[in-house]
């Protein structure tokens, strides 16, 4: 984080939490605690309770807890070190070490940064220049240009070069950051003749440049390289401007271009970052789960912006976002749709933006021709690797959905996906001849079919047997429990079940039990996967039920008397619930 060693303890014993939350909150002294109103949930009777002595806020209605940091980080909605910063600059506290750290070599270079976004922007702004003509004819306004500090890099070689030179910079400096380039042992402007966007982060630092071309020209966009302040990967374009909006309205629309996020932003639609070209990074969706899970990706319709969308929705699905994506027609970008439809228009597109997965159904079903076998087939196979990436539950609802649209049954879609939970109580009733309808809500327990598909494990590869030993207790179901006894007794390391020896141990209802599953579950040769799926399930189940438990625990315990329990309880809560 590049704060010096002991910055984090002199903030914690100098910002003391009372007065910090104090500023933000009506507290009323009580024993040894101070009471107040919860700033981060609403509530008429005060349930926040922040204890000078352990220097800890905790909400008993939200459960919102933590120190000083944590408060600062939550109330103005900023990252663990803008959060110490900003406590850092009020109490006067040096955040840094004195002498030539690679902190103060970083400090130099955003002052260089800044300085230049300065020069580009007067260059913009101080009478008449091509830059401000393209950008009007493009229709933003100036009160958007100034906003974003859009500048223009005249068309001469040395200009930005003098004006440092006059201020006694290193060109070596300026060659790290990308503003110039060097021929020989000549140093010239890299930038010439281009609209310039700076690139700031949320920090408000200047850390690079995006610099467009004037018209038609190639390269169309030359930005910064990648220097000790601009790592491409960790930074999206606008989030210094739109975090707040973004917090607000709960959700994000992720462009691919400058222009997309200026555009948008001017026409209103401001919870916008850019991604600026590049394949989204996981710094970046970690970043916006800051503010947001809720992603709304608009990129350019064409070939690369499609591939682009599908590398990204992975990227964020995998973070655990609830992404969505916006279809604009006839290869548009988002800048040409909103200037020429308008804000509502584009708002309708974004409440109609498709689920990540209709968004590949959507694709696949436009890739492949569904009225032949051979199409079918095609998509099937397709369709089945991304239905295995989702969310079990969901990939019930898209197999149905999967079977509706299409010609493919929902019991060929299970088993070319290899569904983790095997097929439903419903494909054995339909089987044994019984009607649609009881079908519908015939649905087996998550539980029994977790049961049959770790058994089913166990017997296709007993070196799961010793890994499945820690779960036990989630045999529940008698027969199932009965069956994992038996395999267990049978296991030697390194030697497969003996089948036989299985059947002779059973009963009868018992072997049918294990003949069913023999022959319903299946894993399309991905029993890692599901064996991955089966433990995360089983830990999740156990968590929610820790976490019942712990909300009645804290339902009944004594606000005053119990207090320091609550806070742990309240933490462990917490923990679970981020997990
Ligand atoms: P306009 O054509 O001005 O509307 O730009 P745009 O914002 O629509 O950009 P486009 O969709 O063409 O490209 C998306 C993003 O990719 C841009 O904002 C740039 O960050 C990046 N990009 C585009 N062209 C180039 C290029 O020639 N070189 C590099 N390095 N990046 C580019
Ligand atoms: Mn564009």
């Amino acid at each position: 984080m590049g704060f010096k060693d002991n910055a984090i303890e002199e903030i914690k014993s100098r910002c003391n939490i009372v007065d910090v939350v104090g500023r933000q909150v009506v507290l009323k002294k009580t024993g040894n605690n101070h009471k107040g109103l919860c700033p981060f949930h609403n509530e008429k009777t005060p349930s926040f309770i922040v204890s000078e002595d352990r220097q800890m806020f905790t909400c008993f209605g939200c459960g919102a807890t933590g120190d000083v940091i944590e408060f600062t980080q939550r109330i103005h909605n900023l990252d663990f070190p803008e959060a110490i910063e900003k406590l850092a600059g009020e109490y006067g506290i040096e955040l840094k070490d004195s002498g030539f750290g690679t902190e103060s070599k970083k400090t130099g270079l955003y002052e260089i940064n800044r300085e230049a976004a300065a020069f580009f922007y007067r260059k913009f702004s101080e009478g008449p220049n091509p830059g401000r003509d393209y950008m009007e004819k493009r229709g933003l306004d100036a009160s958007t240009l100034r906003k974003f500090g859009i500048g223009y890099a005249d068309e001469q070689w040395q200009s930005l070069l003098e004006h440092f030179q006059a201020k006694g910079t290193d060109p070596a400096t300026l060659l790290e950051l990308g503003l110039l380039s060097r021929s020989k042992d000549r140093y010239y402007d890299k930038f010439r003749d281009r609209v310039m966007f700076p690139i700031i982060n949320t920090r408000g630092k200047v850390i690079g440049f995006g610099g467009r071309v004037i018209g038609e020209g190639n390269p169309k966009y030359l930005n910064s390289p990648e220097s000790p302040v601009f790592q491409k990967k960790n930074n999206l374009y606008g989030l210094n401007l739109t975090r707040q909006d973004i917090s607000k309205e709960n959700s994000v629309i992720l462009v691919e271009g400058y222009m997309d996020a200026v555009s948008l932003y001017q026409h209103g639609v401001r919870n916008v970052a850019a991604t600026l070209g590049t394949a989204l990074t996981v710094n970046q969706a970690t970043m916006i789960k800051r503010y947001t899970d809720n992603i709304v990706l608009a990129y350019d319709s064409d070939q690369a912006g499609q591939a682009a969308t599908l590398r990204g929705m992975d990227i964020l699905y995998e973070a655990g976002c609830n992404v969505k994506v916006l279809l604009i027609s006839e290869g548009k970008d988002p800048d040409d749709y909103i200037r020429k439809n308008g804000k509502e228009a584009f708002l309708a597109l974004v409440k109609d933006a498709l689920p990540f997965a209709d968004y590949k159904l959507h694709l696949l079903k436009t890739m492949y021709d569904l009225t032949t076998t051979d199409g079918n087939l095609k998509f099937l196979k397709e369709i089945a690797k991304v239905l295995r990436g989702l969310r079990p539950i969901e990939a019930d609802y898209y197999i149905k959905k999967v079977a509706k649209q299409t010609n493919i049954s929902e019991g060929a879609i299970k088993r070319e996906v290899g569904d983790p939970r095997g097929p439903t109580d419903a494909d054995s009733h339909r089987s044994s001849g019984q009607s649609a309808e009881t079908d519908q809500k015939g649905a087996i327990p998550a539980a029994p079919q977790l049961q049959r598909n770790l058994i089913k494990l166990m017997l296709v590869k007993s070196s799961y047997i010793p890994k499945v030993k820690p779960y036990e207790s989630v045999f529940q179901d008698p027969d199932c429990y009965r069956i994992y006894e038996i395999v267990r007794m049978l296991y030697r390391s390194d030697e497969e079940i003996d089948f036989k020896k299985l059947e002779d141990s059973l009963g009868e209802h018992e072997l049918g039990i294990l003949h069913h599953i023999m022959q319903t579950v299946q894993f399309a040769d991905r029993d890692d996967r599901v064996f991955a799926d089966c433990i995360s399930h089983i830990m999740e189940m156990q968590r929610g039920k820790r976490e019942e438990e712990i909300i009645t625990l804290l339902s009944v315990l004594d606000d005053e008397g119990d207090r320091d329990a609550i806070v742990a309880l309240t933490k462990e809560l917490m923990e679970l619930q981020r997990k």
